[in-house]
């Protein structure tokens, strides 16, 4: 497998970190901004100041002066100016249209005031080029309508060798990149081979992940040879991603926490590690999972510079367990349901159980819900950082 482009983003960063030694995080400059070097003092400068932002130095557990936070699924139907752009237009054409994804990423990080905008898209994008047939029907989730179930079928799951097909995605982080202010970091992402893998086999959304599991019981090579293809293709996709002007990206393995820590161990941890591995250097990887309890050292040996815990964990406990790793989360997002009052008691519970410690970042424990009040949302924002202020 070769990288061309991000290996080649790589070599240039190293050069330039040598004529201008005082930055330090010269890595996660984009293509564009190094190719034009008169332009390079204000790429220092806003590189200096992204990389120095409270999220970037969480991410490096360093020390920071409030607590960053930002939430998972911030862009989305709870918010009403979201629903405006949505109704424009369906939903894989808003992931489709950057200057769409870009409208409703800047808005949320800015109505939110969070300490991170993530890039508007979403984790199936990818399965189009592998050859999957995709479709969100009204009300019902997302439809996949070409399912793996089986080895044949398997040899036609596309590897993504170019991420061409994927550009709007790029395109979506260069225009948003260009309109955040310049000290916010913008998260790009993918979903994880595992939760990936478990769409591509089911078609869809799925309680007990029957065929999944299946598969990887009954034809481990196939299943290997599946989650190989689905690996590679994610490190390229993800480090474009980071070259068009994400500061760091984060894996969503949102339904891991289904499978026995021995199959974590035999048929997913392999896999993410390879993705993982694979990530420009120098860019901080968040790896989040839900229901991960029984598996987060596992997570940890996969890789990553911060590990996501839900809410079903104790945040100190779970920090306890994974030792020299930032962290992210925890927090219910159905407290979200309550009132400003509940919810800060709740940030200052789990402030509380990080104490200060440098790398944790505060999230959900999963995203946020489409009927969630906006004002609670923003409440718990002020409170995180207000009792947060060292
Ligand atoms: O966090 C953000 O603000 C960025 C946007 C984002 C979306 N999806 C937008 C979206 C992100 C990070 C995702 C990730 C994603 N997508 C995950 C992992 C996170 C998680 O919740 O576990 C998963 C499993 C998906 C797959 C997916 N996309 C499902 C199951 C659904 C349907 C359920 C639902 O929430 O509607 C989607 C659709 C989707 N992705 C919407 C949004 C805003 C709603 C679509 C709409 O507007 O109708």
């Amino acid at each position: 497998m070769k990288i061309n482009f991000p290996e080649r983003a790589v070599c240039y960063t190293k050069m330039r970190a040598t004529v201008f030694d005082h930055i330090k995080f010269a890595e996660s400059m984009t293509k564009e901004a190094i190719a034009t070097k008169d332009q390079s003092a204000t790429v220092f400068a806003t590189t200096k100041a992204l990389q120095d932002s409270p999220f970037m130095r969480a991410c490096r557990r360093e020390p920071v002066p409030y607590t960053p936070i930002w939430l998972m699924r911030q862009a989305g139907r709870y918010m009403q100016e979201y629903r405006e752009v949505r109704a424009r237009t369906t939903f894989l054409e808003l992931c489709k249209r950057p200057e769409l994804a870009t409208e409703v990423t800047v808005y949320a990080a800015e109505r939110l005031g969070v300490d991170a905008a993530i890039i508007f898209a979403d984790i199936l994008l990818i399965v189009e080029p592998m050859g999957i047939e995709l479709e969100f029907a009204k009300g019902e989730g997302p439809q996949l309508h070409n399912p793996i179930r089986t080895s044949a079928d398997v040899d036609r799951l596309r590897e993504v060798e170019s991420v061409d097909s994927l550009d709007f995605v790029m395109e979506a982080i260069r225009q948003t990149r260009r309109a955040l202010k310049p000290e916010l970091p913008l998260i790009g992402f993918a979903g994880a081979p595992f939760t990936l893998a478990s769409y591509i086999i089911e078609g869809g959304s799925s309680k007990n992940y029957i065929h999944t599991k299946r598969l990887m019981y009954t034809d481990a090579g196939a299943w290997h040879e599946m989650m190989s293809r689905i690996a590679r293709s994610l490190a390229r996709y993800l480090n474009a991603q980071i070259a068009a002007g994400a500061q760091a990206v984060q894996l969503f393995d949102s339904w891991v926490g289904c499978l026995s820590l021995h199959d974590y161990r035999e048929y997913v941890l392999p896999h993410t590690r390879n993705v993982i591995e694979n990530i420009t250097h120098g860019t901080p990887v968040l790896h989040f999972g839900t229901g991960t309890a029984a598996m987060l050292e596992a997570m940890k040996e996969a890789g990553g510079d911060v590990i996501g815990l839900d809410w079903r964990v104790d945040l100190s406990d779970a920090w306890q367990r994974l030792g020299d790793v930032a962290v992210m989360g925890n927090l219910d997002p159905i407290t979200l349901f309550t009132n400003p009052n509940y919810l800060r008691g709740e940030a200052k519970r789990i402030l509380d159980e990080a104490a200060n410690r440098p790398g944790h970042i505060f999230n959900l424990g999963h995203g946020i819900l489409p009927e969630t009040p906006v004002d609670n949302v923003i409440a718990l924002v002020d409170a995180v950082h207000e009792l947060s202020r060292r």
